[in-house]
């Protein structure tokens, strides 16, 4: 944390925290300007190479934009008596030819209007902060609230339901499944009774307080499409596959093959032709169990063949482990340093240029004590689990059965690969990313 304190007002830094911070979820590359981002390619020159112009770059695809639309106009909590504010903010990024991904304008709210500037990385040194500062705020929210909670611990448990539901403890999905899900109700009814109830530290700390969280969690839901579970689709969608600047688009997609391996090798063990996943009912109560209840964007109504069984459990296997690690064991690097990661501001958004001044900008954070709370928040979701299992290790008697042991064996040398190859890389880097080696992702969410 002391890196981030040196260097959070850095706009290579802010770019970085896109691709290897905390939530590497919400970046994605666009060839066309957002309608509602009031910019001009004349407004934005300065900024790109020498003799090249936003309509070029953007035809190259190095523009990469950050929405967060889902926060448009909904309301923000009231802490220690006092309004906070919530802005949704449009960022466009441009990827340099050094491999630097700069911010090179932000607007803080969708509507275009007079009272909605641009700011540009010209403006005086304070309101170009600022308006990174409210990113990092709008981003803090869409961390905690989607990319951690809904992508990883409610998926967790919309499976684990499912699975204890309609599948027989002897079906083969219940046993591989079930290591992967099984600790997440306890913890998600913990984070329902303490961090997200009323007196809990969203309520008391955070932007998003009680009468914010069921309806940004209700937008949030219906924005998760099965696309963006299944890594290779995510990170091609979103232009981040071809980028040898993301870690965390590398990591995942190589643990992502690994599981999907696996994965596809447990499915074919048992089913011996797509004929046999089509007839089998228990498999479809279990598909329409989590359908009933969970996301419905773009997620498969019936399984016809064994890949597709194949993929559907292995994006599940990889929300509760490795997204899981991504996003949570990340979390105190780059938070700990408050103005990186304001969880609330005090004041609302500012709708024209030139009005701030330093002192002004510690005026928009939070109270020493309410940050304290959140700190000590974080602080103990660092205690390490007591019981923590590594990603496709087992201890299940079931996985000791000379079939399976066969495909851990393999599943396991290919992950102890992975994990060596990223201790090899991060032992050259000055800033490593570590969150994603195999041997830290722990099998389900269990914090
Ligand atoms: C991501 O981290 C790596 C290693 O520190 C670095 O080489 C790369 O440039 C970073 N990406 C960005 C966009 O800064
Ligand atoms: C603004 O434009 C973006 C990008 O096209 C879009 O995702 C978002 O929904 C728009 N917001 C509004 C309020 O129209
Ligand atoms: C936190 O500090 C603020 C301002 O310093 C004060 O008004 C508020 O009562 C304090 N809250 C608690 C819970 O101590
Ligand atoms: C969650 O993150 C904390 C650090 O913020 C880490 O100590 C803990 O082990 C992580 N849990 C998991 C399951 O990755
Ligand atoms: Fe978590």
């Amino acid at each position: 944390s002391g890196f981030v304190k040196a260097h959070w007002m850095e706009d290579w830094y802010f770019g970085y925290q896109c691709l290897n911070g905390s939530n590497p979820l919400m970046l994605r590359e666009t060839r066309h300007l957002p309608p509602n981002l009031s910019v001009t390619s004349d407004m934005l020159r300065p900024f790109l190479p020498e003799g090249s112009s936003l309509e070029k770059e953007l035809q190259k695809g190095n523009i990469y934009l950050l929405d967060y639309e889902v926060l448009d106009g909904v309301p923000a909590n009231v802490i220690n008596e006092k309004q906070t504010y919530l802005s949704a903010p449009l960022c466009l990024l441009h990827l340099n030819q050094q491999g630097q991904l700069l911010p090179i304008a932000i607007q803080l709210q969708q509507k275009p209007g007079p009272q909605n500037p641009v700011f540009l990385p010209s403006d005086s040194g304070y309101d170009w902060l600022l308006a990174k500062m409210w990113v990092h705020s709008a981003d803090f929210q869409c961390h905690q609230l989607i990319s951690h909670y809904l992508r990883t611990h409610m998926m967790a448990e919309l499976c684990c339901v499912a699975t204890l539901r309609q599948l027989p403890d002897a079906h083969p999905l219940h046993q591989l499944l079930l290591p992967h899900v099984k600790t997440s109700l306890k913890i998600n009814f913990g984070a329902r009774a303490s961090l997200l109830a009323s007196k809990g530290l969203f309520d008391q700390a955070v932007g998003s307080g009680l009468a914010t969280l069921p309806l940004l969690l209700s937008r949030g839901s219906a924005r998760i499409s099965y696309r963006t579970l299944c890594v290779p689709e995510d990170l091609s969608d979103r232009g981040l596959d071809k980028l040898p600047q993301s870690f965390y688009a590398q990591d995942a997609l190589r643990i992502w093959d690994t599981v999907h391996r696996f994965v596809t090798s447990w499915v074919e063990l048992y089913y011996h032709g797509d004929d046999a996943v089509q007839r089998d009912p228990e498999l479809h109560g279990w598909l329409t169990d989590i359908n009933a209840h969970g996301f419905s964007n773009g997620f498969p109504q019936r399984f016809h063949t064994r890949a597709e069984v194949a993929k559907f459990v292995t994006a599940l296997i990889y929300s509760c482990s490795a997204l899981h690690a991504a996003v949570n064991f990340s979390q105190l690097d780059f938070a700990f340093w408050v103005p990186n990661c304001p969880v609330a501001m005090l004041r609302p958004p500012p709708q024209v240029k030139g009005a701030v001044t330093e002192d002004d900008i510690m005026s928009f954070l939070p109270d020493v004590n309410t940050t304290c709370r959140v700190l000590m928040a974080l602080n103990g979701l660092s205690q390490p689990a007591i019981d923590f299992v590594p990603l496709c290790h087992y201890k299940e008697a079931i996985f000791r059965e000379d079939a399976h042991r066969r495909l851990l064996e393999e599943v396991q040398a290919q992950l102890r690969d992975i994990s060596d190859a990223i201790a090899e890389r991060n032992s050259q880097l000055e800033l490593p990313y570590p969150y994603l080696s195999p041997e830290r992702i722990e099998n389900s969410v269990a914090i």
